[in-house]
């Protein structure tokens, strides 16, 4: 599966041809500055885990310049829907399927506001299940027991979690995760953006390593395979 970074917590993955993009932060993240054009980014589903701005700022942008499907929590969804996108799929944690595999959208310990100090609705993260390939983005959150029910949905491939502490899980936080969800493959996001969550990589790939696990952090403008 191709997954493409593009900061923080935002990137996206192709799946039976259709892109699909989480969380659209590009515009106010310093380090995306030159390598990041936002109005070249594609996407014809936008997967988003909670309000935060540093979550949905350009949300409206792309999905009205892309006409992709918005899917999140109902409040975060009718928030887009109120800023001009016209696609939308509002859930709350449970499941859906798409043209591209089935999604649950699962429970983070987090909060959620929209950017206007509206109800942002609980925030999440998503399971994605594909005949390509099937992984976990945790979205912003503590590690947690719900973590553990993951595995029972499916087997992953590969999972996205952040990295940077403060706000959500650091990188040995992450590990702890990685053992709940029963995944040794993961990619780090959430870090670096802001002096809150400057990270060590060294440190934190080591805290993958000595777990026998695999911690990628993948550079702003990098597409990989997983
Ligand atoms: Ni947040
Ligand atoms: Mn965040």
């Amino acid at each position: 599966m191709k997954f493409t970074y593009f900061g923080h917590s935002c990137f996206s993955v192709e799946i039976k041809g259709k892109k699909i993009l989480f969380d659209p932060f590009i515009s106010g993240n310093e380090l995306a500055k030159g390598k990041v054009e936002i109005d070249a980014i594609q996407a014809d589903y936008i997967l988003v885990s909670h309000g935060h701005a540093d979550h949905v700022a350009d949300l409206a942008a792309i999905a009205k310049r892309t006409g992709a499907k918005v899917i999140g929590a109902y409040e975060v969804v009718s928030w887009a829907q109120k800023n001009g996108a016209e696609n939308i799929h509002p859930m709350n944690f449970g499941s859906a399927s798409f043209e591209f595999g089935k999604v649950w959208f699962l429970p983070a310990s987090h909060s959620s506001s929209m950017p206007d100090g509206s109800y942002g609705g609980n925030p999440g993260g998503f399971l994605v299940k594909s005949d390509e390939g099937t992984f976990y983005y945790s979205g912003d959150t503590c590690v947690m027991m719900d973590m553990k029910l993951v595995p029972m949905y499916a087997k992953l491939d590969f999972a996205i979690m952040p990295v940077g502490g403060n706000f959500a899980m650091d990188a040995a936080d992450a590990v702890m995760a990685a053992d709940f969800i029963a995944c040794n493959r993961v990619v780090g996001v959430h870090f670096d953006t802001f002096g809150y969550i400057k990270i060590d990589h060294e440190w934190a790939k080591k805290k993958f390593s000595d777990a026998g696990k695999e911690l990628i952090l993948p550079m702003i403008g990098e597409s990989i395979t997983l």
